[in-house]
């Protein structure tokens, strides 16, 4: 694995922790906790690796439907990520950010992403975004009604208005868009994930749910992503795939 090429920035769709439960005969919440060990582990090795950028789909817009207790589980769950993963979050010099409609988080919650974010404001080494309350097409209205607001202003004209804008106006202007994409749990669909920001993302779909997958099942993704030929709609490049 060590000739391996790892991209510079990793988007997961961290799907199955139900599933992984219901196999189990378990409660779908010990899933969610399980699933946190999973966080742990790739964001390890990602930073290890010295990835640019790893994006976790922690939290839909839609995952707001899902009944009460389990999404206070869920919150409860990312609270206690926030402040038990500081001290780790800075001997990697990890850089904490989310992506996401932040304001509708509970305030414990909020609270300390802050904090965290706050604390790793300035380290320099990878950094760890959380997709939050997050929903691609949100992102995109979002971006739109901020544009909107700046024309009505007489900051520029519609016709200025191009892909720069658009990417000016998401939650993170300066992310770099995903390089891969992996997906838990075997769904073939991006669930409203980075829709603006993943149009040439290379995809990679495991079986395995988000509470087993570990370092072997990353590498594996990395390997898959090496065998790719990224062509952007161009001609085939004999280089690197990144
Ligand atoms: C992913 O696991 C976690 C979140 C969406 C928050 P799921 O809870 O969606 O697990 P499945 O898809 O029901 O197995
Ligand atoms: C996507 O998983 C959202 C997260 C992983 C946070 P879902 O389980 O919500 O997606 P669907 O409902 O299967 O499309
Ligand atoms: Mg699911």
């Amino acid at each position: 694995m060590t000739e391996a090429v790892w991209p510079r920035h990793i988007a997961v769709i961290m799907d199955g922790n139900g599933r992984w439960a219901k196999t189990r005969k378990l409660a779908r919440t010990r899933g969610h906790a399980e699933g946190v060990e999973s966080v742990r582990t790739v964001t390890r090795t990602c930073a290890r690796q010295k990835i640019d950028q790893l994006t976790l789909y922690a939290f839909s817009e839609e995952n707001w439907k899902r009944p009460k207790r389990e999404v206070a589980v869920l919150m409860r769950l990312l609270r206690r990520f926030l402040v038990g993963e500081r001290d780790e979050i800075m001997e990697n010099n990890i850089r904490l950010a989310s992506v996401g409609r932040i304001h509708r988080l509970p305030d414990d919650v909020r609270r300390e992403l802050e904090i965290t974010r706050e604390l790793s404001a300035n380290n320099d080494g990878m950094v760890l975004n959380l997709a939050l309350s997050y929903g691609g097409r949100q992102e995109i209205v979002d971006a739109v009604q901020r544009i909107a607001q700046r024309v009505l202003a007489g900051e520029f004209d519609p016709e200025d208005i191009d892909e720069d804008t658009i990417t000016a106006h998401l939650y993170q202007p300066d992310m770099p868009p995903p390089d891969l994409l992996i997906r838990t749990a075997g769904e073939m669909r991006v669930s409203n994930f980075l829709l603006w920001q993943i149009s040439y993302t290379e995809l990679h779909v495991t079986p395995t749910c988000w509470p087993e997958f570990r370092e072997e099942h990353l590498e594996a993704a990395v390997a898959e992503y090496n065998r790719r030929v990224r062509k952007f709609g161009g001609l085939v490049k004999k280089s690197a795939p990144r």
